[in-house]
This record gives C-alpha cells, sequence and structure tokens, in this order.
C-alpha cells in the first residue's frame, strides 16, 4: 500500500529535478546558424579542418573517408589532400593515438565525434567552438563558457587568438559578451566565424549524410498525401452524388 503511493511520488520528483537540471543546462544563450547540407564548397573545408585539428585526438568511427565524396570531392583529392594517416579511402576516421594515452593526458578521453552534433546540436557546437577563454586555474590553461571546466584545450587558439573574462564578467552567468579578444590570432573575428561554421556544418552534414534526401523525400510525401486527399475526396463526392 505504502509502496503504491510512494512511487508516483518518487517519480514526480525525480521529473522535476531533470526538468530543472535540463533548465539550467540550457541557460547559456546559444549564438544561433543556420546549417546548409548543399553548400559544398563549405563542407569541404570543414571536412579538411575536421581532419586538420580534431583527428588528431577525437574519432569519428563511423564516418568513412569516402563519404566525402557525396560532398563533390573526387578519390584522388581524398587520398592526396585529406588521408593523414596512412588510412585507405575505405577506413573510417580513426585517431592517431590510442584513447589510453588520451585520457592520461586531459584527464578524459576525448568522446568520438561522429555524430556530435546530433547529440549536442549545431549552435552548441559553433558556440562551444567560440566559448573558449584563457583560466590559469584550469590545467589546460583554458575554459570555456558554454562547457565549463572542459578538459579538452582550445586547439583554434592560434587562429582566433586568445579571449580572456571581460574584468566585470558575471562568472555565474557568463555569455559570449563576457569575453574579449586579448590578443588577435591569425584569422579576423569574421574570418574565424567562417571557419568554424564551415566545420560545424561539416559536423552536421558528418552526423546525418543523408539528411538531404530525407529533407526532399519529406517534400515528396506530403505532395502524395495533399493528391491522395484531393483524390479520395473527388471520389467521396461522386460516390454520395445520388445518395442525398
Ligand atoms: C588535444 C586533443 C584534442 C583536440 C585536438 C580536440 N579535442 Fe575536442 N576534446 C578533447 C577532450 C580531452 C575532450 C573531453 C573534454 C571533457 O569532457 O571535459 C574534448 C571534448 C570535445 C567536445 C565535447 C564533447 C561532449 O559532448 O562532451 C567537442 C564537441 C569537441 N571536443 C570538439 C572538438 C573539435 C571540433 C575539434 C577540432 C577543432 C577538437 N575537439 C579537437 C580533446 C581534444
Amino acid at each position: 500500500m505504502m509502496i503504491k503511493k510512494i512511487v508516483p511520488f518518487i517519480y514526480l520528483v525525480m521529473l522535476s529535478v531533470t526538468t530543472v537540471v535540463a533548465h539550467a543546462e540550457e541557460e547559456v544563450p546559444l549564438q544561433h546558424i543556420s546549417i546548409n547540407g548543399t553548400d559544398y564548397a563549405s563542407l569541404q573545408r570543414g571536412a579538411e579542418h575536421f581532419i586538420n585539428y580534431c583527428v588528431t585526438c577525437h574519432g569519428a568511427k563511423f564516418v568513412r573517408y569516402d563519404l566525402l565524396e557525396k560532398i563533390g570531392l573526387n578519390k584522388q583529392q581524398i587520398e592526396k589532400n585529406l588521408i593523414l594517416t596512412g588510412s585507405k579511402i575505405s577506413d573510417s576516421m580513426v585517431v592517431a593515438f590510442s584513447s589510453r594515452d588520451a585520457k592520461e593526458w586531459f584527464g578524459v578521453a576525448p568522446p568520438d565525434l561522429s555524430v556530435e552534433a546530433r547529440v549536442r546540436g549545431a549552435d552548441w557546437l559553433y558556440s562551444y567552438l567560440k566559448g573558449f577563454y584563457q583560466d590559469d586555474s584550469r590545467p589546460s590553461g583554458w575554459n570555456n563558457v558554454v562547457f565549463p571546466n572542459v578538459a579538452m584545450p582550445h586547439v583554434l587558439y592560434a587562429l582566433q587568438g586568445t579571449q580572456v573574462l571581460a574584468p566585470n564578467a558575471d562568472r555565474q552567468h557568463l555569455t559570449k559578451e563576457s569575453l574579449v579578444l586579448e590578443k588577435p590570432g591569425k584569422l579576423t573575428a569574421a574570418e574565424y566565424d567562417q571557419f568554424v561554421y564551415d566545420l560545424v556544418n561539416y559536423m552536421s552534414f558528418m552526423a546525418e549524410p543523408n539528411r538531404e534526401t530525407r529533407i526532399h523525400m519529406g517534400y515528396g510525401v506530403i505532395i502524395f498525401l495533399i493528391l491522395g486527399f484531393a483524390l479520395s475526396y473527388a471520389l467521396k463526392k461522386e460516390f454520395w452524388k445520388d445518395i442525398h
């Protein structure tokens, strides 16, 4: 009897806790981008950035190099310019070193990024890659507005430059406005935005390579349903015409 009363109560408490936690996580305002799975130039640049800057630590084990043929690259281009590890074109994007080493160096193993864009979303990734700032209290020397106390160092700092917290930043509620660029990097702010956009655009494609086909199919299905409805309505009218 008692149990019957307690179980729904516990359930309710858990539900409200998860709601509160989910809300707390959402609090960091994210910067919005619209990904474009048909912009091949952007996707190709993004693939190159991903392979040059991320696959050193992160794998994408569900992604084979030949997937890049879908964004307009040919075999020779992929083999010559993008495969840096001696892998074959039919191999998947695996990391250069073992995850045990990485765990020793960073304290956390860098997760596989194959479907990261589906897990976190494009806006989150974009804001994350723009959200690193210098923080000497962290082992890596870096912290992040979107992912507080992240173990990943800012691997793109040579491009973006060094951001620090503004003197008046509210440490409890950090936003992108809390950051100032103290030392510029190789890229201007606009170029870095484009760099990160291309990278996230590619990561979104890689996480869902058939997105474009699916969207087209969706339109097809909707048109089919509308036609089907029109046809059955006309039939119904025809059938009932003499009965009324
Ligand atoms: C020097 C190694 C290293 C490199 C290079 C690196 N990362 Fe990371 N990354 C890490 C580590 C370690 C973590 C785990 C951080 C944690 O959980 O605190 C991480 C975490 C992440 C996460 C968060 C994963 C999650 O959802 O918890 C994302 C996203 C990410 N990295 C993206 C990238 C991208 C994109 C690049 C290329 C521009 C990149 N990383 C390059 C080490 C690296």
